[in-house]
């Protein structure tokens, strides 16, 4: 197949990728060694995909808000115009394509039809197209130019979980190869590779606050909607939290870009709605803080996903906030950590009220009609 699979460490949560962060992965001290990134199946395409226009991601549900976690990264360290595309929303367009334009197209299943669809009129448009799938020999790693197998293993649920960590993994490293011959961002990429080495520890740490989550789903269960704000990087952990919570929850909910606050959400915040706040020590810290300060202004009843030393949020505790506190990483991973424990708390408000959360009510793991 196109996509050649590679070993790689895999995480706690079945986080793995294609290829890996570090020439070391048997246990060697990284943070000694000279890392590097090393992804087999884009050998022979990486001058193509830095020649090209500007990069279009098209996926559908979780793997597109892997894409709109990973935009940013793919900004910096590949210094070219990004696009995400919801693949059905792009076919109802039939938006422009141009033989310079490289495509990627993410999927778990490898089989959604929205995306090969989208993937079938770009290729005839002429451009390289890319897949990132966690299925060799599916529909789109065949019909796909070269790609990235996610090696996270089988996914059984249908809410797709350890395929979201691992497709943001992925789509790190692939900005991280497409940045290599940049000198200007050789500290900022052996910071994320350093990073990118510790994620199955810091990981493991957010899966720790398992018991918070199933006290907090406790306190949550019985909510009519909520609420998760986020901008940046996590905006998309917002979409992907609120995705969650309605897919196997059964509970309304919804991931709001902070930045859009006060055109229109904040005449939602009363004392009642919960509000979850992901405010993180990423770029959007500041801009977090002045949200949270607005919407504790409404007797906002929030909820904020933090770092661990972090005195704002000290002082929001104060005033009456919970805290979900994470470990810290580089802001291109910061949304890794962060959807672990809203992962948590989606399945435990299912359990909690007596849901299936493996196969929610008329959903599919693959959807293979258009
Ligand atoms: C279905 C699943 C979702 C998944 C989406 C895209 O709706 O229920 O969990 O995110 O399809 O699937 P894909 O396999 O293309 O990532």
């Amino acid at each position: 197949p196109p996509q050649a699979a590679a070993a790689a460490p895999a995480a706690p949560n079945g986080c793995a990728a294609n290829g890996h962060a570090n020439g070391h992965a048997n246990g060697a001290d990284v943070t000694k060694a000279e890392p590097f990134v090393m992804l087999g199946g884009l050998e022979g395409h990486v001058e193509g995909i830095l020649r090209c226009r500007r990069i279009v991601f098209i996926a559908c549900g979780t793997s597109y808000h892997a894409c709109l976690a990973a935009r940013k990264t793919l900004e910096d360290f590949a210094a070219m115009p990004v696009v995400v595309e919801l693949a059905g929303d792009f076919m109802d367009r039939e938006a422009p394509v141009f033989r310079d334009d490289t495509c990627v197209f993410v999927s778990q299943s490898g089989e959604t039809a929205d995306t090969l669809r989208a993937l079938e009129y770009a290729k005839n448009k002429g451009a390289l197209c890319v897949g990132v799938t966690n299925t060799v020999g599916s529909a789109i790693s065949n019909a796909t130019h070269c790609g990235v197998h996610l090696n996270a293993g089988f996914e059984i649920g249908v809410a797709s979980t350890k395929a979201y960590t691992s497709q943001i993994v992925a789509l790190t490293m692939v900005a991280l190869l497409l940045g290599a011959d940049s000198r200007a961002k050789a500290p900022k990429r052996l910071e994320a590779m350093r990073a990118l080495a510790r994620l199955p520890e810091d990981v493991s740490r957010a899966l720790a606050l398992d018991e918070d989550m199933r006290a907090l789903a406790g306190q949550l269960k019985d909510a009519q909607s909520l609420i998760f704000f986020g901008r940046g990087y996590n905006y998309s952990t917002a979409l992907e939290a609120a995705l969650k919570v309605k897919e196997v929850a059964l509970i309304h909910s919804e991931g709001i870009n902070a930045g859009e606050m006060k055109h229109g959400p904040l005449a939602l915040v009363d004392e009642n709605l919960p509000i979850i706040v992901i405010a993180t020590q990423d770029g959007m810290h500041r801009k977090m803080v002045s949200v949270i300060e607005q919407l504790l202004a409404r007797n906002g009843k929030l909820i904020i996903l933090c770092n661990g030393d972090d005195p704002d949020m000290d002082a929001f505790a104060a005033r009456g906030c919970s805290l979900i506190r994470v470990p810290a990483t580089v802001d291109a991973l910061q949304p890794i950590v962060n959807i672990v424990p809203l992962q948590l708390l989606s399945y435990h408000l299912t359990t909690l009220r007596g849901f299936n959360v493996d196969q929610p009510r008329n959903l599919a793991k693959s959807v293979t009609v258009t």
